[in-house]
Formats: structure tokens, sequence, C-alpha cells
């Protein structure tokens, strides 16, 4: 006879909550970072340019991805702004990313001046599909904003070629997915710029912070001084007379960069330990009849499990995903269904076109076109938001968290089985 469930009254599979990236139960946050925050503050010196500790996070950050070029701000949203910035596109240009992320991911678009225009996901990853960025390729597409999400990355051998074949930017979003390798090549290399952040829940974290990756100078250049009102600091010269763009200050702090640089020392270590505990999960859920594990693809040399996915099959297992919800959740499983709980396309600013005062200012001619934008218009996306059950995995998490969670998902698949 199947065991009771929880929500039936039964007894509950987890008693205790699982680790959480909010807190330090899911953080690697310690004695290392406290040493080096001390030490600027002691120094007094808490500027990025009178201290050291933000070039050398740069540094290691650097070397850890095997780039030349590695530039700190202040956020993820801020690299992505700066990262279209140094683009330097003109108003109204087109750049294609994916209607299923943050905000943080479309905000520097439009604070560029520039259009988003969306492609449609791979329902099972949530991943830009690349087949549907070609479609949505016009005379006026400039770049590919990919968004590597929950930590796997895109198909990126497709993506890369269809940028040189219409002769198009990449900028990679890496926010959810430091560490992450395809074809055992790591995230934020393969496009011109790669984007990252520091924010609260992702793998490495300073509270907010951002990283921008690049192996091309030029950008790098332009990267640095649009993040920094176009000040020159070689030394130089103190008059300010010849700034030459306009530009804003992303510049990360002595502190932050503190946090930054002993987390980034972590990274590796961080990386193993959710991908134990991680990979465990899988293999436990491929022996539950009814449940389909996370869709890796045979390229991913490493996903960085920012979340951990499954679906179910409804019909199989005889229970529709919203009861399937309700139950795992009375039995103390912390997954939710769904990633935002709407597609970003569909966001209000987005498909009003609200940016700059009461005009559609980047949307309007002369600059641009004015797309509309409609939710019915990425179904993959839309199935991936509405089936994909999922949970922010950390470095807490240990192989008796994926074997509770792996044997609550089967009390409840096999109570729904029993049931048909
Ligand atoms: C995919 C993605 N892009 C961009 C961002 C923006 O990063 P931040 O919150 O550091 O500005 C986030 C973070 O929430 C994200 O998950």
């Amino acid at each position: 006879m199947a065991e009771e469930l929880a929500i039936n009254g039964g007894p509950r599979t987890a008693e205790e909550s699982f680790p959480s990236t909010g807190n330090a139960s899911g953080r690697d946050l310690g004695e290392e970072e406290i040493a080096l925050v001390s030490e600027v503050i002691r120094s007094g010196r808490m500027f990025r340019y009178s201290g050291s500790m933000v070039g050398q996070f740069e540094k290691e950050y650097a070397e850890y991805l095997g780039i030349e070029y590695v530039l700190a701000v202040t956020s993820g949203t801020a690299s992505l702004h700066t990262a279209v910035a140094a683009l330097e596109l003109n108003p109204g240009d087109e750049i294609i990313t994916s209607p299923i992320s943050d905000m943080g991911t479309y905000i520097g678009i439009v604070q560029s001046c520039c259009i988003p225009i969306f492609a449609d996901c791979d329902p099972l990853t949530l991943n830009m599909n690349p087949e549907s960025i070609e479609k949505q390729i016009t005379d006026r597409t400039r770049a590919i904003l990919v968004v590597h999400l929950f930590g796997q990355p895109c198909r990126m051998d497709e993506i890369m070629d269809i940028a040189k074949r219409h002769d198009l930017y990449v900028i990679e979003d890496c926010a959810q997915a430091h560490g992450a390798t395809y074809d055992g090549q790591q995230v934020g290399t393969f496009g011109d710029i790669g984007c990252f952040s520091l924010q609260q829940s992702k793998q490495i974290t300073a509270g907010d912070g951002g990283i921008i990756a690049t192996a091309r100078e030029e950008f790098h250049a332009r990267a640095r001084d649009f993040h920094d009102k176009y000040y020159d600091r070689t030394g130089r010269s103190q008059d300010r007379s010849g700034v030459a763009r306009i530009g804003i200050n992303y510049r990360m702090n002595e502190v932050t960069g503190a946090v930054a640089l002993a987390q980034t020392r972590k990274l590796k270590s961080i990386l193993e330990r959710r991908r134990a505990s991680a990979e465990r999960l899988v293999e436990l859920i491929e022996q539950i009849d009814g449940i389909n594990g996370p869709h890796i693809y045979p390229n991913t040399t490493d996903h960085s499990w920012w979340r951990f996915t499954f679906s179910i099959d409804q019909e199989a297992l005889g229970v529709d995903n919203e009861t399937f919800a309700k139950a795992i959740r009375a039995e103390g499983l912390p997954f939710g269904l769904g990633y935002v709980g709407n597609l970003m396309v569909g966001t209000k600013c987005l498909v009003d076109h609200v940016a700059y005062g009461d005009s559609k200012f980047p949307w309007e001619p002369p600059y641009g076109r004015d797309p509309e934008y409609d939710e019915a218009d990425y179904p993959g996306a839309a199935w991936g938001e509405s089936n994909l059950f999922t949970h922010a995995w950390t470095e807490g998490h240990t192989v008796e968290h994926a074997e509770l969670i792996a044997q609550g998902l089967r009390k409840v698949a096999d109570y729904y089985r029993s049931k048909k």
C-alpha cells in the first residue's frame, strides 16, 4: 500500500528546512571574507582606485575564467548595461534575447536605447533556442544576448555559428552560471563579452556585484571608461574637459571587492559541492517512474546548478502539476512550479514600451520599429514556466539532502500512480 501523504495527514518526509541562498545555511561565507574586509577597513582605502582588493579580485577571476580582461562592477544588471554600452550601438538597434530572465537582462538594452527582441526557449531547459534566434534576425539586429539559465550553458556551438554567419555580437548573461562549461569551455568566454552577477542568490556572492569578462582589449577599455564616467585614471591629466562620452558610475568598492575575492578563491570548491549533491539527485530521479530530471545537453560539460529542475508526466502519474506541487510542499520539499511566475516578455513596461518620459523611445520611429510583445509567441518558454518544478540549489545541499528529496518525490509519485 502506498504511504499516506503529508497533505492527507501522513508523516512529512522532511522535518527540517533545506539550505537557502538567502542566509548562512546555503552560503560559504566566513573567516576568509571577514579577514579581507577587515584589511580594507583598517587600510582606510574604500575606493577601488585607492586600494587593491577590486584589482586583485579582477585578476583572480580572470585567471579562473582563463580570459584576458575582467572588470568588476556593482551588479549583474550593471555588467549587462556596461557590456551593451561597450558595443557602442545606435538607438533603435535590435538585440535578440530570452523572453524569460531577470529584468537585469533587459534594462541595459533599453538604457542603451536599443530594442530587445525575443527568441523562444527550449521548454525543457528554458535556454534560448538557436533556431528561434535565427528567425528573429532582421537588418536592425546587431547582437544576441544569450542567457544561460539555471546554471546550464545555452547551445553555444550553434549560437556562435549563427552569430558568425550574420555578423552579430554576442553578449553572454552568465548571472546564474559561474563555472558552467560547454564542450569544456567556460561560459562567458564564447561571445564578445561575458557578464556575471554576485547578488545574494548566485554561486558566489558579495550581496551585490557584477563582472564583465572579455578577450578584446577595445571592449574592456570601453567598459572600463563607461563604468567610471569616462574619467582618465592614468594620472596623466586632471583636466576633465576632454571627457569623451556620457558614462555612469558602476564602480565596485573595496569592501565588496574583498568579499568577491574571498568568494572567487572558494568558487571551485563551492561548485564541487553543488555538483556532488545535484548529480546524486539526478541519478535518483532517473529511477522514479513518471518524473523527468533536468534535461542536460550532451555538450554540457559542467552544469553549475543555480536551480535544480524536474518535470512530471501528469498522465503517467494521474496527477496535475498543481496538485503534485502542493503534495511535495506538504512533504517539506522546497520545490515550486516555474521560475519567475510569468514570461518577462509580457512585463508591463516592455509590452507598453515605457522607459523615457511619456514617449515610447527607443521603440518608436524614427529610431526603431514598434514590435509587439505577446507571450503567446513563446510556447517553449511558456511550457517551461508552467511545467518545470524548480528549487534554488546551494553549496549547503548535501548528498543526504538529495536523498531526502528523492525519497519524498518517490513517495508522492508512488501514491498518485497507485490511485490511478
Ligand atoms: C539571468 C540574470 N540576469 C541578470 C541578473 C541581474 O543581476 P543583478 O541582480 O546582480 O543585477 C540576474 C540576477 O538576478 C539574473 O538571474
